[in-house]
């Protein structure tokens, strides 16, 4: 066994062990339940479990929203109704993930102490209503949710059906009250160590005279007042995260008190309908305060501007930026089973959409498929959001059947639960570089799309079916034979260096044009590049070009011609080898992409956005001569994705999932067997449209 380990570990491959991330060593399903809106409707509470049970479904989110119900008036509490659905719950052998309520507060706390609701940039001051809004600094609020928790933890802390605190609800938003303003100027004292010369020459802040003589000179920035310090707006995300963790911390002390053993987690979400990593906050720093981690998952399936495939796609890339994020399992904590109600056109999921997009979910890591909502509420906004259980309270239901769907195939698996997701190839995201780009007032601006152009860099990979670690740059590079860097725009020193010597010692590293630009305070490199990064590329990047959306150029890559569009990076190649040409513009000829070899590995330099073509003949090479194993050797279209965990040393349970409309023929190489019917199968797998297969294959050596 060590023997093995150590072998893999020289191929380059990353060991996982199996982990597991909740009080229960099992696969999840089901979801966000909100008994306290049904108390008078005691037959409908009993019924909901029979529902629950005939779906197959074992772990509910309760109380994220009970906090009047839980505390009516200040320091009076109601927890019999929560006695009985812990109760029920337990009996029906189903697990509890109990949320703590601050995501939305009673009335009488907004109006006795309205200092716990926020204050937006422009200075005003929310009134009560809606939910995420509350001041993340209030001492007020701090007091009230430690108040409630300890009464949570101090009652259900034992309960055997609690395996997992749920701490708030999808933690986002800012606060720039007075509390707020007086917490960031502590946080750049301590940044800055209470010397505002730093801060000064950090902020640029000479610049249009916005010289900062006294700490209480500072404020967040506004609409209506500072906005175009660069340093300063970074520092306000950062301090924005800080001050969101440092209520999480303030919220869970209680429960890391009473019950050291439960594991903790809060969701993280996507932007929507983009589907992009959420911006609001940098879960780099968050997944380091959580257990595990756990996202909300809404993609706009069938919409009108993408293909099934495309919006697959995207979503594997969060899958593996949130497992990677922990380098273990995650959850997935919400989906909808059929529609949502928040976009423009709420369509439902296609028959089959929903056991396929589930099935994704496991594939790429998660241990669950949990939804929003186990019932559909009667009144408010999300009357009419996609539930397990539907007004209509029937489970001949579309919906109902395709969940119970996947609960049945899902207790079919058990041996899932914990298991790894190895990848030998990492691609790297940067929410401080998706920040300071943003901000950058320059390039296009509709086409920086920083998160897209990652996305479209792991398409390559994802097409092709080659496992990815999504990463971030304070994570651990060094045992991936490929690492893929696009468009890092801001780039510390430490990035810089460790860069280079993941090359020096044999790593093959992919950058961009715009890479390594400006430094962790958003101020420009002087001196053309830093020295390592020409030292590692062989080359200097002299000019950006940015286009207008309309503008085309090209460049020829290996005998053929790749559609160049927003970006060509014009460069001076010192001891770079070109392996592509621009074609057209004052740049006709020279070098657009770049190869060059530092210690013992290499170092390519793509100088232009270019058209998917080029990402997959190139990285199709890459692929090829380093070896990159898909995980069944298979030829698929790149609408068909094959991906999968390893179960133990020999067995991976691996899922072809067909995103699209069409039925699609794979070629497998190798012998698989189904995990249903426990035949064998080579050669010609037909797949209908969304179908999976799930089989089994052993690990090749
Ligand atoms: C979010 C929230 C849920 C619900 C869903 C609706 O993810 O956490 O409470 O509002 O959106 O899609
Ligand atoms: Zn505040």
């Amino acid at each position: 066994m060590v023997q093995k380990v150590k072998s893999l570990i020289e191929k380059g491959c990353l060991i996982l062990e199996k982990k597991q991330v909740t009080k229960v060593s099992k696969l999840l399903h089901g979801g966000d339940y909100n008994p306290e809106q049904w108390i008078n409707y005691p037959e409908v509470l009993e019924q909901d479990i029979e529902f629950l049970r005939i779906a197959n479904t074992n772990a509910f989110s309760i109380g994220m929203f009970s906090w009047a119900t839980l505390e009516p008036t200040e320091g009076v509490y109601n927890f019999e109704w929560l006695d009985e659905v812990f109760d029920r719950i337990y009996k029906m052998g189903g697990h509890i993930l109990l949320a703590t309520p601050s995501g939305a507060r009673p009335a009488w706390m907004s109006q006795k102490y309205p200092e716990v609701l926020r204050t937006d940039a422009e200075r005003r001051k929310m009134l009560h209503g809606g939910r995420h809004n509350h001041c993340f600094s209030s001492p007020i609020y701090r007091e009230k949710i430690q108040n409630i928790n300890r009464k949570l933890a101090e009652r259900y802390g034992d309960h055997p059906a609690l395996i997992m605190w749920h701490v708030s609800n999808e933690y986002g938003g800012e606060c720039h009250c007075d509390l707020c303003q007086e917490n960031f100027r502590e946080f750049l004292k301590v940044k800055y160590d209470n010397d505002l010369d730093k801060l000064n020459h950090a902020w640029w802040s000479t610049f249009w005279s916005h010289t900062i003589t006294d700490w209480s000179q500072i404020e967040s920035p506004s609409p209506i007042g500072e906005n175009a310090v660069h340093g300063m707006n970074l520092d306000w995300r950062r301090f924005v995260t800080h001050q969101t963790i440092d209520f999480y911390k303030t919220e869970v002390e209680p429960l890391r008190e009473i019950t050291p053993e439960i594991p903790l987690t809060t969701n993280f979400m996507a932007d929507n309908p983009d589907l992009i990593p959420f911006q609001g906050l940098d879960y780099s720093q968050f997944a380091k305060e959580v257990d595990v981690v756990t996202w909300d998952a809404y993609p706009t399936w069938h919409n009108d501007r993408e293909s099934t495939a495309d919006v697959a796609m995207k979503v594997a890339f969060i899958d593996d930026l949130y497992r990677s994020l922990k380098q273990q399992p995650f959850l997935l904590l919400e989906s909808t089973p059929s529609a949502v109600n928040w976009i423009d056109y709420n369509k439902t999921k296609r028959p089959g959409m929903h056991y396929l997009s589930a099935m994704q979910m496991l594939a790429h890591g998660s241990d669950s498929n949990m939804y929003f909502q186990i019932r559909k509420s009667r009144g408010s906004s999300e009357k009419f959001h996609g539930a397990i259980i539907d007004h209509d309270m029937d489970m001949n239901n579309r919906v109902f059947q395709e969940v119970k769907k996947v609960g049945d195939q899902m207790a079919k698996m058990p041996e899932l639960a914990g298991s790894p997701k190895p990848a030998e190839v990492a691609v790297l995201y940067d929410w401080e570089s998706n920040w300071a780009i943003d901000d950058a007032q320059s390039f296009g601006e509709d086409s920086r799309l920083y998160p897209q152009t990652v996305q479209e860099h792991y398409r390559a990979f994802w097409a092709k079916d080659i496992p990815v670690d999504v990463i971030t740059k304070e994570q651990n590079w060094d045992s991936y034979k490929l690492l893929v860097v696009p468009m890092l725009y801001l780039m510390d020193a430490q990035t810089i260096e460790r860069l280079q010597k993941f090359v020096e010692k044999g790593g093959t590293l992919v950058s961009t044009y715009i890479t390594g630009v400006v430094d962790e305070h958003d101020l420009v490199h002087l001196g053309g590049w830093p020295k390592p990064l020409q030292e590692t590329f062989g080359l200097k990047p002299l000019e950006t070009d940015t286009l207008y959306p309309k503008d085309r150029n090209a460049v020829t890559y290996a005998g053929k011609s790749y559609e160049m569009k927003d970006y060509g990076t014009v460069l001076d190649v010192e001891s770079a080898k070109p392996v592509a040409f621009y074609e057209e513009d004052y740049y006709q000829n020279q070098p657009a992409v770049t190869s060059h070899e530092w210690g013992e590995g290499k170092a390519y330099y793509i100088g232009a956005r270019l058209e998917r073509a080029f990402h997959d003949d190139f990285y199709g090479r890459l692929i090829e001569d380093l070896d990159l194993k898909a995980i069944v050797s298979a030829e698929a279209p790149a609408s068909v994705s094959i991906q999968g965990r390893r179960m133990d040393e020999t067995t991976n349970l691996v899922f072809v999932m067909n995103f699209s409309e069409e039925s699609q023929v794979v070629y497998l190489n190798e012998e698989v067997v189904d995990i249903d019917g426990n035949q064998t199968m080579s050669g010609e797998l037909v797949l209908d449209p969304y179908e999976v297969k799930i089989v089994k294959n052993k690990i090749a050596q």
